[in-house]
């Protein structure tokens, strides 16, 4: 099957779930299966790049995330460090632009440094967006942008006022979110955004996710039939 090029998503969210279990199942700690997801990662962004997606976003540390083992909190932490630290003059030569969303005050304010500063050194790259949700929940968001609506005055609130005041305001809606580790839900993320996103599950692990299920996936999406609340295509008016 080949890929229409103007039927492929814009805009792809991905859940990363599984790097405990791909790490337990080899006997190995939970955060060397974090560390292999970041592996993940760059070949996600890479194989993205050739089909002209422009926008990832990667569910990186939810807001609930927080009730994990601090050993392990800190593990996650320690390797987006490292992700900054390592992979700026590569990201730049892919032309890969880094954004990020979720309340960065909670987190390390070294870690949040380092964030804003990759987001800085890649702001001209126009390859490919990936926004990094870090310390994010979709509810928290909402929350967040209410706050800043009140703190504006507003009373009567319009759609659009609650778009304007998401951490995504500057990016388009997701159009397919990609759920791995076989869990089928949104766990907090995106919900407002994701209102008419393709949802695709697979029972893949995050860290052996490659090319042929990402390609998979792509399949999947061309085969839906989005409406967006309006007909069915074949249906006659
Ligand atoms: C879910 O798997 C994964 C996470 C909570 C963390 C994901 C984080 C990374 C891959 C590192 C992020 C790095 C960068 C550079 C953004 P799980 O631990 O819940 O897996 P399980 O369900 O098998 O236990």
């Amino acid at each position: 099957m080949s890929f229409k090029k103007n039927t492929l998503p814009q805009h792809i969210g991905i859940i990363m779930d599984g790097n405990g279990r791909w790490a337990t199942r080899r006997g190995l700690q939970r955060l060397i299966g974090h560390k292999e997801g970041v592996e993940a990662i760059k070949r996600t962004i890479n194989i993205a790049k050739e089909f002209d997606i422009k926008i990832l976003t990667f569910f990186a540390f939810s807001t609930e995330n927080w009730k994990r083992d601090k050993s392990e909190i800190d593990g996650i932490f320690q390797i987006i460090r490292d992700y900054t630290n390592q992979n700026v003059e590569d990201l730049c030569k892919e032309g890969v632009k880094i954004v990020s969303m979720g309340d960065l005050s909670k987190i390390p304010t070294d870690l949040n440094k380092k964030l804003q500063e990759i987001i800085k050194k890649t702001q001209k790259n126009n390859q490919i967006v990936v926004n990094l949700a870090v310390n994010y929940g979709a509810r928290d968001e909402l929350a967040f942008a209410f706050n800043n609506l009140a703190k504006q005055g507003k009373t009567e609130i319009k759609v659009e006022d609650i778009t304007k005041n998401l951490y995504t305001k500057n990016l388009p809606d997701p159009d397919l979110i990609i759920r791995t580790g076989g869990e089928q839900r949104l766990s907090n993320f995106m919900l407002f955004q994701s209102a008419y996103a393709e949802l695709y599950f697979t029972k893949v692990f995050w860290p052996s996710f490659d090319k042929k299920h990402f390609k998979k996936a792509l399949k999947e999406y061309q085969k839906r039939d989005r409406r967006f609340g309006g007909n069915h295509k074949k249906t006659k008016v």
